[in-house]
């Protein structure tokens, strides 16, 4: 896709990744974007670069624009590879360009490049630079989502460049918002929202909170956030800044999600009386089979979700892998206001929902205790024991929600 002009003088030079599915591990269906913006101003300044890939398709761009060996300034908001690794070639282009780059930037720079012939200044926030008609701000955001992020904020067109904040992993022919208003699509688009922030952004809540909350007190006018992947907050910036707010405060829909995995289909029969009391109680319920789905799909829909049941076969004592996976990600994004309980088959010994309540137990979450547990395969009266759970872990799920509703 060719530059796109985002403001007077500012483009989007990135690339469109239409095929990604793995990224780092995290399994994305969507695609991404690489976000990277050049401004032609009388010091022409390039923020960020692409994933290594797709070099070449930011340089097309940026030629389509100006010389490259042109580039006065690159300001380097985020060192993760996905925005820094075309920097050796940029770099090949201008090399007297100077880098603007955090403390904790360089370092990692450092351990990525040869930096000894690059011009790196460190920048802290607070610090501006004038490059002509336009000021840059910048802002350190620690943890948002390296230790050396930043967001570059220029005052004259009100343009907030994010980096990874705020975006999605969402390929799209569209650059901003607006293009999705009217369409089906933007139903994607925030679930897309919400699938990135589940899956990279839910241990930092509370950063971001405080984050937006010292942005809001510096009184800066946003009407455009630009972050690194995704589309473009133009036509409502306070629609995403908003969903950020209600992230981090843990908002989530009255719902629980079931998310099992099964050996010859015991635990999978439990899932449906499960269902059952669960939705006669009112309350919509979502079934995720781990060995069917990625397991970022499961922590999305556990993260939308108030409530989790955590169903798994015991298999040598303990719970099956793929739940012990799909715990051991959750646990890392250390999640917060959320209810669990569990349920399983065994053969002989169990054992696999007690793991599973003690892997809940330690990421302090909420439980309904103790579950429900057959042997060998659900009969009539076991699957009545399973609806039964269900009724009660909806009714104790409504009370719990109520709290994040009356915000006490
Ligand atoms: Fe898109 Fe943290 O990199």
């Amino acid at each position: 896709m060719k530059a796109v002009e985002i403001k007077p003088d500012i483009y989007w030079v990135g690339a469109i990744d239409w095929a990604v599915r793995d990224f780092h591990g995290y399994v994305t269906p969507n695609g991404t974007t690489y976000n990277n913006y050049l401004i032609l101003d009388e010091q022409i300044t390039l923020f960020d670069t692409v994933k290594h890939d797709f070099s070449e398709v930011m340089i097309d761009n940026i030629r389509s624009l100006t010389d490259p060996s042109k580039i006065k300034n690159i300001v380097i908001n985020h060192i993760e590879n996905d925005h820094v690794s075309s920097i050796g070639d940029i770099m090949n282009l201008t090399p007297k360009a100077t880098i603007y780059i955090t403390d904790k930037g360089k370092k990692g720079l450092d351990r990525f490049f040869n930096t000894s012939k690059w011009d790196v200044r460190i920048v802290k926030t607070g610090d501006t630079l004038n490059i002509g008609k336009r000021t840059l701000l910048f802002l350190e955001t620690p943890m948002l989502h390296w230790p050396d992020s930043m967001m570059t904020y220029i005052k004259e067109d009100k343009l907030l460049i994010s980096q990874d904040a705020f975006g999605q992993h969402y390929a799209s022919a569209a650059r901003f918002d607006d293009e999705f208003i009217t369409c089906f699509s933007i139903t994607e688009l925030e679930d897309a929202v919400k699938d990135y922030y589940a899956n990279i952004l839910m241990p930092f809540g509370t950063l971001i909170k405080n984050k937006i909350a010292e942005v809001q007190k510096l009184g800066l006018e946003i009407d455009m956030i630009a972050p690194d992947h995704g589309i473009i907050w133009r036509k409502d910036p306070s629609k995403i800044i908003n969903m950020y707010l209600d992230m981090a405060n843990g908002k989530a829909d009255l719902r629980v999600v079931i998310v099992y995995d099964t050996m010859w289909h015991s635990t999978e029969h439990m899932t449906i009386p499960l269902m059952q009391g669960i939705k006669d109680e009112g309350i919509d319920v979502k079934i995720v089979k781990l060995r069917a789905n990625p397991v970022s799909f499961a922590v999305k829909e556990f993260w939308k979700a108030r409530a989790c049941l955590i169903g798994s076969p015991t298999l040598n004592n303990s719970m099956f892998p793929t739940v012990a996976e799909f715990l051991a990600y959750l646990k890392g994004l250390r999640p917060k206001n959320r209810m669990v309980g569990s349920f399983g088959s065994y053969g002989w010994g169990g054992g696999a929902v007690k793991d599973v309540y003690e892997e809940i137990k330690k990421m302090g979450l909420e439980t309904v205790e103790p579950g429900v547990q057959v042997v060998y395969k659900p009969s009539p009266e076991d699957q009545k024991r399973c609806y039964e759970f269900g009724r009660e872990f909806a009714n104790k799920v409504k009370t719990y929600h109520k709290k994040f509703e009356e915000g006490t």
